[in-house]
């Protein structure tokens, strides 16, 4: 899975520093938190896990990692989506931030249980 993750953080990147750079050209500080947790749970949080999935195989092809991959892939872009709306003013769509969020949240439950089952420190 470690190559899956390392992709998909390299496309938040792109979204995230989007964001930034639209943000400091509109002077839209308003953004900040949405750029913010999309560099540090998208760009930043699955280029580590992928890291560490990719230099300990046995955490890599455990089951755990695809579920976490998939929740957090399924909860980040609608958590992002409903606090983008909500500070654009869009108040109805913030339920979508927490159903995003515990679905990130619970992605990464699954990723520590899954490190701290799998984890040896003999493999290279
Ligand atoms: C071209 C790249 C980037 C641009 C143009 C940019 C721009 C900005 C701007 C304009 C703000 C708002 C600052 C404020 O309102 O005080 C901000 C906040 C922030 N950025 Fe970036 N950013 C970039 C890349 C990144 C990256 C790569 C990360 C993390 C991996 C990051 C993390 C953050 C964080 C955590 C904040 C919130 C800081 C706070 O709460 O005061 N940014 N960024
Ligand atoms: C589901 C997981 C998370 C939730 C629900 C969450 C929620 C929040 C909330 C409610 C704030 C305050 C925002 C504001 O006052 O405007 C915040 C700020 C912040 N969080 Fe998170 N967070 C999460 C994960 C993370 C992670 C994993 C990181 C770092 C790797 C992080 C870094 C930050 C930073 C740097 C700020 C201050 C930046 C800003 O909002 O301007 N968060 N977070």
């Amino acid at each position: 899975m470690g190559i899956k993750f390392i992709k998909v953080s390299v496309v938040y990147f792109v979204i995230g520093i989007l964001l930034g750079m639209y943000m400091s050209m509109a002077n839209q500080h308003v953004f900040a938190s949405v750029h913010a947790h999309i560099n540090l749970l998208g760009w930043l949080s699955f280029a580590v896990s992928g890291i560490i999935y990719y230099l300990f195989p046995r955490v890599g092809f455990s089951r755990l990692s695809i579920v976490h991959f998939w929740m957090h892939n399924i909860g980040l872009p609608p958590m992002m989506l409903g606090l983008f709306l909500l500070l654009s003013g869009a108040e109805s769509y913030e339920f979508l931030i927490p159903i995003g969020a515990i679905l990130v949240v619970l992605s990464v439950i699954v990723f520590a249980v899954n490190v701290l089952i799998h984890i040896r420190s003999s493999e290279g």
